[in-house]
């Protein structure tokens, strides 16, 4: 069993609960459900962030159903607060050879084990530069990469762009309030941006999942 509405199926479910990441189940249930509405718009969906597929493998079961396809951008080189050192540093994600992390592996298996690599293109590279030679309309991206200023910064004037009329813009991490030492409050500070430009309008809030829709022009 696959989709049924916009609850994914006890075997998605499952793949998801099993994967490495950050995506907890509530806000992942919300990605689930804006990703099955944006699909229908019959265009890709975007993830920035992909780590080790965890939100992936929503984003690619709502793209499966509708026939769309799933797209997810990360370097695979870990953000910050996943360096050696700081608390979400998970030492299987070092590739022993390189000396660096590399959660593409991990990403694959997770992937393949829920059936879902035939839905998804993996872009490996760094979000800003991906963004640069990506020419056509999104119907959802979702930001959830670096959570510095630079790099939210970045991601919302790469990908914001190609958000479709319509299209659903989901931004992760949103805390209005500081919430810790490593999220910082880039990724509010983007979703502030996103509102004030008028060009995107809130749908909805869930936890710190922010969903907003196209409504007008710009960034
Ligand atoms: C918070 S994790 C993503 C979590 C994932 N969505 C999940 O559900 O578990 C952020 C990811 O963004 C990636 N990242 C950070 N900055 C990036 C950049 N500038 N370009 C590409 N990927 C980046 C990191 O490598 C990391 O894997």
């Amino acid at each position: 069993m696959t989709t049924s509405g916009s609850t994914p199926g006890p075997d998605v479910l499952a793949a998801f609960e099993k994967a490495k990441g950050f995506m907890p189940l509530g806000e992942g249930l919300a990605l689930y459900a804006a990703a099955v509405e944006a699909a229908a718009l019959g265009l890709p969906l975007l993830e920035v962030g992909t780590y080790c597929g965890r939100s992936t493998i929503l984003l690619a079961d709502a793209a499966r159903a509708a026939g769309v396809t799933a797209l997810t951008v990360d370097h695979h080189r870990g953000s910050e607060e996943q360096q050696p050192g700081w608390d979400f540093h998970d030492p299987e994600t070092v590739d022993p050879v390189v000396g660096r992390m590399d959660t593409l592996p991990t990403f694959r298996r997770t992937l393949h084990a829920a059936g879902l690599e035939d839905h998804v293109v993996a872009l490996v590279g760094r979000s800003p530069q991906v963004a640069r030679v990506w020419g056509g309309p999104l119907g959802l991206v979702f930001i959830d990469g670096g959570h510095t200023d630079e790099h939210a910064t970045a991601d919302y004037e790469g990908w914001a762009p190609h958000v479709a009329d319509g299209g659903l813009l989901l931004i992760h991490d949103v805390f209005p309030v500081k919430h810790d030492e490593w999220t910082g409050q880039a990724p509010y500070r983007v979703y502030l941006r996103a509102l004030e430009s008028g060009a995107f309008t809130e749908v909805s809030v869930h936890d710190s999942l922010r969903v907003l829709r196209r409504t007008g022009a710009g960034i």
